[in-house]
């Protein structure tokens, strides 16, 4: 049992689904290291486990699922392995942009698209595009994403409009600035899940991860099932998220 895992039910308001859950999905190298073949058969693998977390999310009400693809750091990786990352992403995006226009999942991609090839751009946008309309479930993808780059990317943002004149300084508060990352629009993280054991953030989500429920599994990303994920969101269910109140001021405002 990973060190999360442990809760006390007693404490337990919060019975609600999260509405915003973000994925580190880590682990898909040592995953197939452990069964002797190369790396990037462990990505393909990875490609189920992001099918099952997109139903899981899909059936359980959950309304935005933001999983980490490929991190900014990730191109300094040797340069085959980026290649078959890049060429998995076009894969699946053909491949799936159907099964989610049926499924009322929108697709967005969140990251610097700006470093990838002309084609690969133009597929993003037509996915994009295609799932617009739907509304049951915002699946974000982040592809050469970083925390860091997404509050420069705000930070830029802002100042236009303040150079604009659109707003002025005296109007930039974190609300205005949470319009400006890459998350805009969707509910606040609620649940950061990072598979594969390690304990860190890696440069994900760092604006959004300011009050987020933090979950550590041990299971390797491609192992990552709908029990697995099931098991993240009854421990998140279970947990008193105070906010910087007391746990009595929590208890009896969910009382009231
Ligand atoms: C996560 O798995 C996938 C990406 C970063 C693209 P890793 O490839 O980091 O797997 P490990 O951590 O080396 O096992
Ligand atoms: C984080 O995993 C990035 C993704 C899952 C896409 P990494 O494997 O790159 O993270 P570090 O290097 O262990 O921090
Ligand atoms: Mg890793």
């Amino acid at each position: 049992m990973v060190k999360s895992d442990l809760h006390n039910p007693e404490v337990s308001d919060n019975d609600v689904m999260p509405k915003h859950v973000a994925i580190i999905m880590d682990g898909n190298g040592r995953w197939a290291q452990q069964k002797g073949k190369l790396r990037t058969f462990g990505h393909k693998a990875g490609v189920d486990a992001v099918r099952a977390s997109v139903r899981y999310a899909r059936t359980n009400g959950i309304q935005s699922l933001t999983l980490f693809a490929f991190s900014s750091e990730n191109w300094n990786r040797p340069e085959e392995e980026v290649g078959v990352l890049m060429d998995l992403f076009s894969l699946v995006l053909n491949s799936e942009v159907k099964r989610m226009k049926k499924n009322g999942v929108r697709l967005k991609v969140i990251g610097d698209t700006s470093k990838f090839d002309d084609k690969l751009v133009a597929k993003i946008e037509k996915a994009e595009a295609l799932t617009a309309e739907n509304s049951d479930l915002v699946l974000n993808i982040a592809a050469n994403y970083g925390g860091r780059w997404d509050i420069v990317n705000a930070c830029k943002s802002i100042v236009a409009d303040v150079s604009d004149k659109t707003i002025s300084p005296h109007e930039i508060t974190e609300e205005l600035f949470s319009k400006h990352v890459s998350t805009e629009g969707l509910p606040e993280l609620d649940l950061l899940i990072r598979t594969g054991g390690e304990h860190r953030i890696s440069n994900f989500l760092l604006w959004q991860c300011a009050y987020a429920e933090l979950y550590f599994s041990q299971t390797l990303w491609p192992d990552f099932d709908e029990a697995e994920f099931d098991k993240a969101t009854a421990c998140f269910t279970s947990r008193q998220r105070r906010f910087g109140l007391t746990g009595e001021q929590v208890t009896n405002e969910s009382q009231d």
